[in-house]
C-alpha cells in the first residue's frame, strides 16, 4: 500500500456517565496513544480524536441513581474524564463532547442526507409506553423478571444476572423504572437503517478485503453477524434526551445513540479544525487518509458495521483498520465498576501519580505494565503482584538501571562529558551493539505498523537488557582499575560509554511511544531539545556529540514495596464488599485452584484462552530446604525471570534439568511454597507408571514464545 498522506485516529468515546476503569483505558486509549505517538515522530499527518459520548440511556439512568439531571451528569463527568486521560499522557488533538451544538447539527446533517436520498426506511412498531409520565420506554427503562433465570431484576435489554440479551417483550411482568407502573403498548414509528440491503458490500469489505489485515477477533464478529443475516437497525428512539430528529413529524424523537455516537469523530475533527485553521474534510473525504478506529470488543459491530454502512451512504472514506482488544481481568475476575471490582483510572492517578513518591512516572508504569499484558489476541490479567514485577524487575532493574548505570559512570569515568569514540579501537562486542540498536528499531517499526504494541514494547526492553549486557562485557569500572598503570585504556572506557550514552539516547526515542514522560525525563537529562525523538534518528549512534556535558542522572522509575500493593488490594477487598460482592479472598482462591476431578468438565475455549503458556528454559535449579518433593526452579521466559516452585524433586536431580526448555503456565496467580513465592507452573505429563516427562519440543525455541 502507498504511504497514506494523512491518518486520522480515534478512540471510542466513552459515556461520560462515570468514572472509566483502566480495563477501557488498556483497550481503545493506550493502543492508539502509542500509535500516534509513533506516527508523530516519523513526521506523519495524523490527528487523534476522542471525547465524551453523552447521549442514550445511559446518561439519564445515572442522573436518577444520582438523583440530578442528565446535563449535571455530563458537566460533572466530563472535566474528570479528559483530565485523567491528560495525566495518563494520551495525547488527543481534541476531546470534544457529543453536547456541543457543533455535533448536534453534524448529526442532523448525517441523518438528513440519508433520509434525503432514501436511505433510511420508516416502521411502525408496538413499544412499551410509561402513561403516568407520558413516555415511551426505552429497553433499559423496563424491569422485569428474566425468562432464561428468574432474576427479577433484569433489564429490557438484557438480564446482568445471566447475561443473556432480552427484548423487552421477552421479560415476564414488565415495569416501569420511571413511574413503577406496568407499561402498556403503544404503535409509534421510527427510521431504520436497511443494514440487510448493504450485506453484500459488507461480506466482500470484511470478509475479503480486510479478513487478513484485521485482528481475528473483529473478522470473526463480523463474520457471525452477516452470517447470522443482517436486519434493519433502527436510527432512532422516542427519547428526550439526545440529537433530535431533525424532521417535524418527528417530534419528542431523538437519533438512538449509536447513530450519533461514531459523527461525534467528525464534528470533534471539524472542531479541531476551527481551533487549528485547519480543513476536516480530507479526513474524512480523501481516498489517501487512513481513518483507524480503536474500540473495545463489545464496540466492533458498531464500527465494523453500521458506521461503514453509514458513511459510505453518505459518502465518506471507510476505516481502514478497526482495532479491539480482548477483555482484561483485575485479579482473577472481570472489571466492572458497578461490582466495584475495578481500578478506576482517577483512582490510579490519586494513589499513585499525585503522591509524594508518585509523579508522571507512575503514569508510564501504568502504561508499561497495561501494554506489558494487553489482551491483544486473548483476555489477559491484571494482578497488583503482576503490577510490581513489571515494575521492579523491568523497568527499575533493566531499563531504569541501564540508564542511571550508564550517566553515573559517565561522570565518574569521563567527566560528565560525552567521551569520544575511537573507531581504531570497534570491536566485535560492539559492532554487535550497534547491529542489535538498529535490528531493534526495525523490529519494533514493524510491530508498531502492524498494531502488534505489546510485542513492540517488549522489544525495547530487550534493547535495553543488551545494553546492560553489554556494560557487563565491558566492565568500564574493572578498565579504570588499569589507568594508572595503562593509562591508554581510557580509550576503552570511552568507546564503552560513547557507545551506552548513543544507546540511551535511543533507547529514548524507540520508548517514546509507550512511556512518554520517561522520554521527556531522558532529553532532560541528555539536555537535547524534542526533535532529537524524530523516529527516523534511531538506530544512528551519533546522536549524542563528542564533548557535550550532560546533566546528573535522575532515577527513572522507583521500586514499588510490598506493603503498596498489599494495601491495593485490601482497599480492592473492601470495594468488592461494598458492592455486594464475593469476598477477594474466595474469588482469588478460585481463580488459582479449579475443583480437581478425576475427568474436568467441558469449557469452552475462552476458558482455554486466559491460560498465559509459554516456553521457558531452566536456568538454574535447587533442592527446598526440608521439603523432600520440592525443587526451587529459575525459569528464563525471554522477557523476564521467574522463580517457580515445582514438585518434581522425587523425579529429577536439580543438575541434570538446568538447561532444559520447559512449558510454563505464566499467568497463575503467586503461590507461597516453604516460604518462597512461586510464580507461574511447569507442565509436566505423567506416564502410566508414574514417571514424570517435561512438556517441550524436539527443537529450541526462543524463551518466551506462546504455546496454544
Ligand atoms: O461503549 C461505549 O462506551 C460507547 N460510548 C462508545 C462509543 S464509540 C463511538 F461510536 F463514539
Ligand atoms: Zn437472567
Amino acid at each position: 500500500m502507498n504511504q497514506p498522506k494523512r491518518y486520522l485516529v480515534t478512540s471510542a468515546l466513552p459515556y461520560a456517565n462515570g468514572l472509566k476503569h483502566i480495563g477501557h483505558l488498556a483497550g481503545a486509549y493506550i493502543p492508539a496513544d502509542i500509535y500516534v505517538r509513533y506516527l508523530r515522530a516519523q513526521k506523519r499527518d495524523v490527528v487523534f480524536v476522542c471525547g465524551s459520548d453523552e447521549h442514550g440511556t445511559a446518561i439519564p439512568i445515572q442522573a436518577m441513581k444520582e438523583g440530578t439531571t442528565p446535563q449535571a451528569i455530563i458537566d460533572k463527568y466530563h472535566p474528570i474524564i479528559e483530565q485523567n486521560f491528560k495525566d495518563l499522557g494520551i495525547s488527543f488533538n481534541i476531546y470534544h463532547r457529543t453536547s456541543a451544538p457543533i455535533h448536534h447539527t453534524t448529526a442532523q446533517e448525517f441523518f438528513t442526507v440519508l433520509n434525503d436520498k432514501g436511505d433510511l426506511e420508516i416502521k411502525e412498531s408496538e413499544q412499551y409506553y410509561d402513561e403516568e409520565t407520558k413516555t415511551f420506554l426505552a429497553d433499559r427503562f423496563i424491569k422485569g423478571t428474566c425468562p432464561n433465570c428468574g432474576n427479577d431484576g433484569a433489564y429490557g435489554d438484557q438480564c446482568e444476572k445471566c447475561g443473556k440479551s432480552l427484548s423487552p417483550d421477552e421479560l415476564i411482568n414488565p415495569v416501569s423504572t420511571l413511574s413503577g407502573k406496568t407499561p402498556i403498548k403503544k404503535a409509534t414509528k421510527h427510521w431504520y437503517l436497511p443494514l440487510n440491503k448493504h450485506e453484500e458490500f459488507l461480506r466482500e469489505w470484511i470478509l475479503k478485503e480486510h479478513k487478513d489485515d484485521w485482528r481475528a477477533n473483529v473478522v470473526g464478529q463480523c463474520k457471525s453477524w452477516i452470517d447470522g443475516g443482517l436486519q434493519p437497525r433502527a436510527v432512532t428512539r422516542d427519547l428526550d434526551w439526545g440529537v433530535k430528529v431533525p424532521l417535524q413529524e418527528a417530534n419528542g424523537k431523538v437519533l438512538y445513540v449509536w447513530f450519533d455516537a461514531p459523527i461525534g469523530y467528525i464534528s470533534a475533527t471539524k472542531q479541531w479544525a476551527l481551533d487549528n485553521d485547519k480543513d476536516w474534510k480530507p479526513y474524512w473525504q480523501s481516498s489517501d487518509t487512513q481513518l483507524i478506529h480503536f474500540i473495545g470488543k463489545d464496540n466492533i459491530v458498531f464500527h465494523a458495521i453500521i458506521f461503514p454502512a453509514m458513511l459510505k451512504l453518505h459518502g465518506n472514506i471507510l476505516p481502514s483498520f478497526v482495532t479491539s482488544n480482548e477483555f482484561m481481568n483485575l485479579e482473577g475476575d472481570k472489571m466492572s465498576t458497578s461490582r466495584g471490582w475495578s481500578i478506576e483510572m482517577d483512582e490510579y492517578i490519586n494513589d499513585w501519580i499525585k503522591q509524594p513518591n508518585g509523579g508522571e512516572s507512575m503514569a508510564d508504569v501504568l502504561r508499561y505494565y497495561l501494554t506489558a499484558i494487553a489482551p491483544e489476541t486473548k483476555d489477559s490479567e491484571f494482578t497488583w503482584k503482576g503490577f510490581q514485577d513489571a515494575n521492579n524487575n523491568e523497568l527499575v532493574s533493566i531499563f531504569g538501571n541501564y540508564v542511571n548505570r550508564t550517566f553515573v559512570l559517565m561522570h565518574k569515568l569521563c567527566g560528565g562529558k560525552v567521551p569520544a569514540f575511537h573507531n581504531n579501537l570497534i570491536d566485535e562486542v560492539d559492532k554487535e551493539l550497534i547491529e542489535s540498536i538498529q535490528n531493534s528499531k526495525i523490529k519494533i517499526q514493524n510491530c508498531l505498523e502492524e498494531f502488534k504494541f505489546r510485542d513492540a514494547q517488549f522489544e525495547v526492553i530487550d534493547l535495553a537488557r543488551k545494553a546492560n549486557q553489554y556494560m557487563q562485557k565491558k566492565e568500564p569500572w574493572i578498565v579504570a582499575k588499569s589507568l594508572i598503570e595503562n593509562p591508554e585504556n581510557q580509550k576503552l572506557i570511552d568507546n564503552c560509554l560513547h557507545l551506552c550514552l548513543q544507546l540511551t539516547a535511543n533507547l529514548a526515542i524507540l520508548i517514546n511511544p509507550f512511556l512518554p514522560f520517561t522520554a521527556k525525563k531522558m532529553l532532560y537529562m541528555m539536555k537535547v531539545v524534542d526533535k532529537m525523538l524524530d523516529w527516523q534518528n534511531a538506530g544512528s549512534v551519533k546522536l549524542l556529540s563528542v564533548g557535550y556535558s550532560l546533566r546528573e542522572p535522575q532515577l527513572l522509575f522507583r521500586k514499588i514495596e510490598t506493603e503498596e500493593i498489599n494495601k491495593q488490594l485490601e482497599k480492592l477487598k473492601q470495594k468488592s464488599i461494598a458492592n455486594n460482592q464475593q469476598p477477594i479472598e474466595k474469588k482469588m482462591e478460585e481463580a488459582k485452584q479449579p475443583e480437581i476431578t478425576n475427568l474436568k468438565s467441558e469449557i469452552v475455549f475462552d476458558d482455554f484462552a486466559k491460560i498465559d503458556l509459554r516456553v521457558g528454559t531452566i536456568t538454574a535449579a535447587e533442592k527446598v530446604e526440608k521439603a523432600d518433593k520440592l525443587l526451587k526452579l529459575t525459569v528464563n521466559l525471554g522477557f523476564e525471570t521467574r522463580t517457580i516452585v515445582s514438585g518434581i524433586a522425587l523425579h529429577f536431580k536439580p543438575e541434570d534439568i538446568v538447561g532444559k526448555q520447559v512449558t510454563v503456565v505464566c499467568n497463575l496467580a503467586p503461590r507461597k511454597m516453604r516460604g518462597i513465592e512461586s510464580n507461574g507452573m511447569i507442565l509436566m505429563a505423567e506416564d502410566k507408571n508414574g514417571k514424570l516427562h517435561f512438556i517441550n519440543s524436539n527443537n529450541k525455541i526462543d524463551e518466551g514464545s506462546t504455546v496454544s
